[in-house]
């Protein structure tokens, strides 16, 4: 029996956490079908790993590639990290399920990000499909967005669920999960997910419960409420009786940056009395969303088309900023704290022109204040502009990365370094996230050992999600793989330039086949959607 693949001479980091050992790794088909030191046998093609680690493909713990896999199914700066899984479906965005009526909005709100997205579907099994037609070339772990579950069940209406609408969330939930979703995600500063109370949340994970569906949340406050919010989260996991995932961990705010040790203790505490909780965390002190999410949450009240009326109508305008503009410089809202104008950049814009520009400086440009820059920004854009914030303390980021139940996620989308419609200027963690982890913070930081940070982007999210065979190198499991230099393996991409993909990741296999192969990008539609356990 021949192999399809041997890959001979590195040091094989198995996802565990244990350290580094010399063995050969054999797959056939899609399988691994051999691990240890020299390894003899006949394989159809060989890699020479020496001086290189093999470990498992990584899994970004939290994407939004969903967003956009029906435009670039090759997800090629996720691909090119060494990832081979994506957790999709967070901060409450899915793409299904659709109420037939409703199918403009539930374009405006999750397609506002850059994505033209033609949901030609209803259920999320139709989506599914259609997803596993258009060949991802990753691994997908998907999850239901709550804010799609309320479009379609309620729409875009900040009022509380009723009884008959717990019951149609209810129902469009368990469709989600007897089609393969692993659970629900919220994004509690998104409407119109924010319009859940916390009952309606324990609700509808109660509901799950048996299935063993997980909570993973985009917590209702970043900022000044940041520790109600965590302990919010933790409350619907406890009372709900499901594991829960805090998403991209983190204090808003400069002002707030100090309650991060407060949060990171009340996750602490819930696990040592059982709760089932965890989190994800992105390696950068800047994060990114759309930038109407810079407006107070009754701005949003009733879709799109509502907030711009509002924001076109002077004296609500004037009220908008009353309530946010802080001493006529910062910017001031309860999801992302107070940051100052020069620190929120243009990303995305149809105005191309624009991108990567800050917003003090656009109203430089156009001779008004940065607040009426904004406002006139997202009237003229219908809202459809994605921006940079630095909102976090460098030494958060590395406070949170190094805790024990805290797994590397992107939060960000697979795009492509080439020519093409796809955003500007971008987070740069949608191309650097993984390497930057192993790079920056484990080899030049040192801030955990190299083992760690591959734990903490295979195996502990494999345990997390449940899966039965990814997330280690193990005989028998699946033939996902990454081999990278850990002497050179560093993120390219900056915030200037992030289409830049990463140094020191020569191969990366997705179900035995070779999709990055001597750096060269294969757009193999190797991927599948997994289904939970
Ligand atoms: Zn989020
Ligand atoms: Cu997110």
């Amino acid at each position: 029996m021949a192999w399809s693949l041997l890959i001979r001479g590195g040091a094989l980091l198995d996802g565990t956490g244990g350290p580094r050992w010399a063995a050969d790794v054999a797959v056939e088909g899609d399988r691994i079908a051999a691990v240890g030191p020299g390894l003899r046998g006949e394989a159809r093609r060989v890699i020479d790993a020496a001086g290189h680690v093999v470990a498992p493909g990584f899994i970004d713990a939290h994407s939004h590639s969903d967003l956009f896999y029906f435009g670039c199914p090759s997800a090629e700066s996720k691909v090119r990290q060494g990832v081979t899984t994506e957790v999709v479906g967070m901060c409450s965005f899915s793409q299904a399920p659709v109420h037939p009526a409703r199918r403009a909005a539930v374009a405006s709100w999750a397609g506002g990000v850059g994505a033209a997205l033609d949901l030609r579907w209803e259920t999320f099994g139709q989506y599914l499909d259609a997803l596993r037609a258009a060949g991802p070339s990753v691994n997908v772990a998907h999850f239901v967005g709550h804010g799609a579950l309320r479009l379609a069940a309620i729409g875009p209406e900040s009022r509380p669920a009723g009884a008959a609408d717990l019951r149609a969330l209810e129902r469009l939930l368990a469709e989600a999960l007897d089609a393969g979703a692993f659970g629900f995600s919220t994004g509690l500063v998104y409407p119109p997910s924010a319009y859940a109370t916390t009952a309606e949340l324990i609700a509808l994970a109660r509901s799950m419960a048996p299935r063993g569906g997980l909570y993973f949340s985009h917590i209702r406050g970043e900022s000044s409420t940041l520790e109600d919010a965590i302990a919010e989260a933790i409350r619907i996991g406890e009372e709900g009786g499901v594991g829960v995932q805090i998403a991209h961990v983190k204090a808003a705010g400069r002002e707030n940056w100090e309650k991060i040790h407060a949060a990171l203790g009340l996750i602490d505490a819930a696990r040592a009395r059982g709760v089932d909780v965890s989190g994800d965390v992105y390696p950068y002190h800047a994060g990114s969303t759309k930038m109407d999410n810079l407006l107070p949450a009754w701005v949003h009240d009733g879709g799109i088309g509502r907030l711009l009326e509002r924001i076109d109508d002077r004296p609500t305008r004037r009220r908008i900023v009353e309530e946010c503009l802080q001493d006529g410089e910062r910017w001031r809202t309860l999801s992302m704290g107070a940051m100052g104008f020069d620190e929120i950049f243009v990303a995305t814009c149809a105005r191309r022109e624009l991108e990567g520009l800050s917003l003090a400086a656009l109203a430089r440009q156009t001779g008004t204040t940065p607040a009426e820059a904004m406002l006139t920004l997202l009237a003229e854009q219908k809202a459809t502009v994605a921006m940079v914030a630095f909102s976090q303390s460098p030494e958060n980021v590395a406070r949170v990365l190094a805790h024990p139940a805290v797994m590397i996620g992107s939060d960000s989308i697979g795009l492509w370094a080439g020519e093409g419609a796809r955003p500007g200027k971008p987070h740069p963690r949608a191309y650097g996230t993984f390497p930057r982890v192993l790079g920056h913070y484990a080899r030049e930081q040192r801030l955990f050992p190299l083992e760690t940070a591959v734990h903490k982007m295979t195996g502990m999210c494999a345990a997390r999600l449940r899966l039965r065979d990814r997330g280690l190198v193990r005989e028998g499991w699946a033939a996902d793989l990454t081999v990278f230099d850990p002497a050179t393996v560093n993120d390219e991409a900056t915030f200037a330039e992030p289409h830049r993909y990463p140094a020191g990741i020569p191969y990366v296999i997705v179900n035995g086949a070779v999709v990055v192969d001597g750096s060269r990008f294969t757009a193999a539609a190797t991927g599948r959607v997994l289904t939970p356990a």
